[in-house]
């Protein structure tokens, strides 16, 4: 996979766009975006299919439906996967280095894992039995101004504000805090992800930075999960493990992922431990 966009400005440029211009992606970007797809790859193995959806050739696309969300839209990206270990946030990973290269581009993208009808969108896409649909993207370019629910939505779920670092990430134990001297090289990475788009704007990443490892945990939020028949919030771990890796290795900083089979820390409630980065040439 090779990343030709600056990873700090891809992701100070991307932000969700729910109102489109109605122009469609000629082919030769298509077949661009295309090749990039199939150098995307995850450290975590799994394989994550990409369906191409555009709703003007489907017979009922009057009935395909984001609920008003997106508006303006005709190309849209769905994602499906077999539903194993580690595979949405496999699945987090590559559609978010996707909307990455994606919004360098100056295409916009929207995370969709709830306010789509799966049902009528699966119709345009070849689903295995064995497989699951979480989410999909519209692609295309941003209308000139936002559409009325979309400015009400942002405003509802705070989508232009993020945590602050020392309430994400933290130095050795969760009593204690990380403040950006102490994150030394790590600050900009971490930063990267703090900035990262979640399942309602919620913000599930903790971080632990101890040693040569950085461990990753989600803060689950109580009720929201058990809105899906999967772990939506594994999805935002993804996207974290995304701009983390990306950002190290823009920085030249050598590591890679890792599941330990435990982390001897005290987690404070609602908090479990999803996976590491371990600093080192391997
Ligand atoms: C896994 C996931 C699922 C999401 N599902 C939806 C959705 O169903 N509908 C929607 O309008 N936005 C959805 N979002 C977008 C978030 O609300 C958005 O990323 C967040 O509010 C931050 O705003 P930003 O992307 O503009 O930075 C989703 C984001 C993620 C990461």
């Amino acid at each position: 996979m090779k990343i030709n966009f600056n990873v700090e400005e891809a992701v100070n440029l991307r932000s969700s766009v729910r109102n489109y211009d109605g122009q469609i992606i000629d082919t030769a970007t298509m077949n661009e975006i295309q090749t990039f797809i199939q150098s995307i790859e995850n450290p975590f193995g799994n394989k994550i299919k990409y369906h191409f959806i555009n709703i003007e050739e489907m017979k009922e696309s009057n009935k395909l439906g984001t609920y008003g969300v997106i508006q303006g839209a005709k190309q849209f990206v769905g994602l499906t996967v077999r539903l194993e270990p580690m595979v949405l946030e496999a699945l987090g990973y590559e559609l978010e280095i996707l909307m990455l290269y994606l919004a360098s581009m100056g295409i916009g993208t929207c995370w969709l894992g709830g306010t789509f009808n799966r049902k009528e969108f699966a119709k345009g896409v070849d689903i295995k039995e064995d497989e699951l649909f979480p989410v999909i993207t519209p692609l295309g370019y941003a209308a000139k101004k936002m559409h009325f629910t979309e400015v009400a939505m942002r405003k509802l779920i705070k989508a232009d504000q993020r945590k602050g670092f020392e309430q994400l990430f933290f130095k050795d134990n969760f009593q204690n805090p990380l403040t950006k001297e102490l994150a030394k090289e790590m600050y900009i990475p971490l930063e990267m992800v703090r900035l990262g788009p979640s399942a309602s704007n919620k913000q599930p990443w903790r971080i632990v930075q101890s040693k040569d490892y950085v461990h990753f945990f989600e803060r689950k939020d109580p009720g929201y999960s058990k809105a899906f028949s999967y772990d939506i919030q594994k999805i935002d771990l993804g996207i974290a493990a995304a701009h983390f890796d990306l950002s190290v290795k823009e920085l030249g900083i050598q590591g890679h992922f890792v599941k330990l089979r435990d982390v001897e820390m005290i987690l404070p409630e609602h908090v479990e431990y999803v996976f590491s980065w371990k600093k080192g040439d391997f």
